[in-house]
């Protein structure tokens, strides 16, 4: 156990924790303060962003240790602040809450994006709060109520404070951390991801942020799945959001991947190198894409192998690496991002066995909702969960 000093809602606390606790619990258990929500506890989801030194932070991932000598602001903290009244006054005006759970995460994120952005358009607004999401209200309301404190606030004289008048950057926006990357003119600067396309860089040094293993059987000989293979255009459109340019018969091929999470709708436009060998049935495509709006890239390789299963059966061995950077990024966590593989492969395999079959749709669908399967994997999880406590509990009963 840890004393730890810091500020909270600009009062002085002291209290003891424990190396792991998060700020968060803290916050919660400590000092009684239950407006910071917890949902995901993975820095996913938003609901318990807290303002540390004035930069919006996850308190579910910030260490209470990491933050001596802060000044905290919760959303009990913004209950006389100007922005904070406007901004709960024009969400019941634009109903942009229904349970409220995101709510105060949801107030905190947009008070920041209030006090730095000068005239943002409504996709500013969506890229600036992707980290916060809501499961009820959807974002309309959210968003419209955040342009309308800032339309209001400008119209009445009251100029954006560029980077809400920061001086420092740290770890977890705690200006009291160490990582400060400062220029010679003592102007605090950004850490900035360069982002290569498939070439820069040899798949000997490339190094994923995240692997896993998938497979998936189809009721073909192996040799028709095969050269199903060889037709990337087909292969493509058996993928939700996917869809090529270009020669689709070479050898490099170009294209773009439609998808939302959240509130964000992503295009990440890239190109891919697909490499065959037909005497063992294996290969690899790796590829790269960006998009544009968020900022967000990534950079992937499969490895693929077909597996005999019989005269009319193969098994389609999957072994995918990725590295995800910008702000999608926060929806890269690794078991959740395999979940929601699993079903994009589930989908992409009985669209092949509909297309090896001829039953198949010919147009593929037009975007990937990661945002509506992120949710059902979470609801899938809770409900297994309620599933395993109930058992446990009725075992202990019987006993
Ligand atoms: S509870 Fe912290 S991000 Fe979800
Ligand atoms: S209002 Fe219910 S989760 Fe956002």
């Amino acid at each position: 156990m840890t004393t730890v000093s810091l500020t909270i809602n600009g009062r002085a606390v002291s209290a003891w924790a424990e190396p792991r606790m998060h700020l968060a619990d803290f916050i919660r258990e400590t000092q009684t303060l239950t407006g910071t929500h917890l949902g995901c506890e993975h820095g996913v989801c938003g609901a318990c962003t807290v303002l540390v030194d004035g930069v919006p932070v996850r308190s579910c991932i910030t260490y209470t240790v990491a933050c001596g000598g802060a000044s905290v602001t919760t959303i009990e903290g913004l209950d006389e602040d100007e922005i904070g009244k406007e901004l709960r006054a024009a969400f019941t005006r634009e109903h942009a809450l229904q349970c409220g759970y995101c709510t105060p995460g949801m107030l905190i994120s947009a008070r920041d994006l209030v006090v730095r952005a000068e005239a943002p358009s409504e996709q500013d607004i969506r890229v600036a709060m992707s980290g916060n999401l809501c499961r009820c209200t959807g974002y309309v309301g959210i968003i419209r109520a955040i342009q309308s404190v800032i339309g209001d606030r400008r119209a009445r004289g009251i100029s954006a404070i560029p980077g809400a008048g920061r001086s420092v950057l740290g770890p977890a926006g705690s200006g009291h951390g160490q990582a400060i990357v400062a220029s010679a003119s003592g102007a605090a600067s950004m850490v900035s991801v360069s982002f290569q396309t498939v070439g820069d860089e040899s798949l000997a040094d490339w190094q994923p942020q995240a692997s896993f293993d998938q497979s998936f059987s189809v009721n073909h000989a192996i040799d028709e799945v095969w050269n199903f293979f060889a037709d990337t255009a087909a292969v493509a459109s058996c993928l939700p959001g996917a869809s090529l340019s270009g020669d689709t018969r070479a050898h490099n091929v170009s294209g773009k991947m439609r998808l939302k999470v959240g509130p964000i709708t992503a295009e990440f436009h890239g190109a891919a190198q697909i490499d065959r060998d037909p005497a063992t049935y294996s290969g690899t495509i790796q590829g790269s894409g960006r998009d544009q709006r968020s900022s967000s890239a990534t950079r992937g390789m499969i490895r693929f192998r077909l597996l005999s299963q019989g005269q009319a059966a193969t098994k389609v061995e999957l072994n995918v690496g990725y590295r995800l950077t910008g702000p999608l990024a926060q929806f890269s966590r690794s078991d959740l991002i395999h979940d929601i593989a699993s079903r994009i492969i589930a989908v992409f395999a009985q669209n092949v066995e509909a297309r090896l079959s001829g039953t198949g749709r010919a147009t593929p669908a037009a975007e990937l909702n990661a945002g509506g399967l992120f949710f059902s994997v979470l609801a899938d999880r809770i409900t297994s969960r309620i599933r395993r406590l109930f058992r446990m509990l009725t075992r202990q009963k019987r006993t």
